[in-house]
């Protein structure tokens, strides 16, 4: 992997393919690696530049509470080193809501974006209890025990008996987060704001991808705008994790959408 300081912090990164410069971000407890098996489905047509968020993989874990505007800053320095002026965005979930400050406040640096199992929703009361519960858990017992109870949560109920393996590949990219990686970034999460208003501003083309059957983010909370610019598409059968439950659907759906944005 290389690497780049961005605010004092190494941020790790892959940089595969040729073509127009695809940015895709991970999800909470994630890396890049979350992203290996449908980057080589992109690489031979786009530039796919694949970080490890700040907090997570082999990135830099610094302590305390992270913001999503710090860890969206991080990807545009990324950007900066990389001297890419403008580049499409895709994050999955906490990837999402890094996407979505980086479309309010850096949109100039963007051909499209798109939230893949992602949302504009700020976390309710009761999620926000729940991140402060994840904390402390993390805090007393380490990073295992919270992967071990999180990661099955993330796929479709089928699959988790069918496809034991998927469960235990993302287990293992879960355990090597930094626990005050997954602490700080769980903050960042919790206080992040609605960005409704952001995502139906945005004039930008804009791909929302949904598991059909995600028990983490609802079809519901991730198409909430319905108008010209945005592709609206539920991947059948998968939960919160299609680029491992479906690499292969996940990666026609980028292609097709990245299609229309080079068109336009
Ligand atoms: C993720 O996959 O990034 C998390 O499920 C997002 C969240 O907890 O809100």
């Amino acid at each position: 992997m290389e690497k780049v300081i961005c605010d004092g912090n190494t941020i790790s990164y892959k940089d595969q393919g040729q073509g127009e410069p695809l940015v895709l971000l991970h999800g909470f407890c994630g890396s890049s690696e979350y992203w290996d098996q449908v980057v080589p489905l992109l690489s031979d047509r786009y530039r796919c530049i694949v970080p490890d968020l700040r907090g997570h993989g082999l990135s830099d874990a610094p302590m305390g509470a992270y913001t999503i505007e710090q860890m969206a800053d991080d990807v545009i320095q990324l950007l900066d080193v990389l001297e890419l002026p403008k580049v499409t965005l895709l994050g999955h979930s906490l990837g999402g809501y890094i996407t979505l400050s980086v479309v309010q406040r850096y949109a100039n640096r963007l051909n499209g974006f798109g939230l893949i199992h992602s949302t504009a929703f700020p976390d309710s009361e009761e999620t926000k209890e729940k991140r402060l519960l994840a904390v402390s858990n993390i805090q007393a017992n380490g990073i295992t025990p919270f992967v071990d109870n999180m990661i099955p949560t993330l796929f479709a109920p089928d699959h988790v008996g069918d496809h034991p393996e998927w469960i235990n590949l993302a287990k293992e990219i879960g355990y090597k987060t930094p626990p005050q990686g997954a602490c700080g970034s769980a903050m960042a999460m919790r206080e992040r704001p609605d960005r409704r208003d952001v995502l139906s501003a945005s004039v930008l083309p804009v791909l929302l991808v949904a598991g059909e059957e995600d028990g983490i983010i609802s079809q519901e909370k991730t198409f909430t705008v319905d108008q010209p610019n945005v592709t609206q598409v539920t991947i059948a059968g998968v939960g919160h994790m299609s680029m491992l439950e479906a690499p292969d659907r996940l990666a026609a759906t980028i292609i097709t959408f990245l299609d229309q944005v080079q068109s336009i």
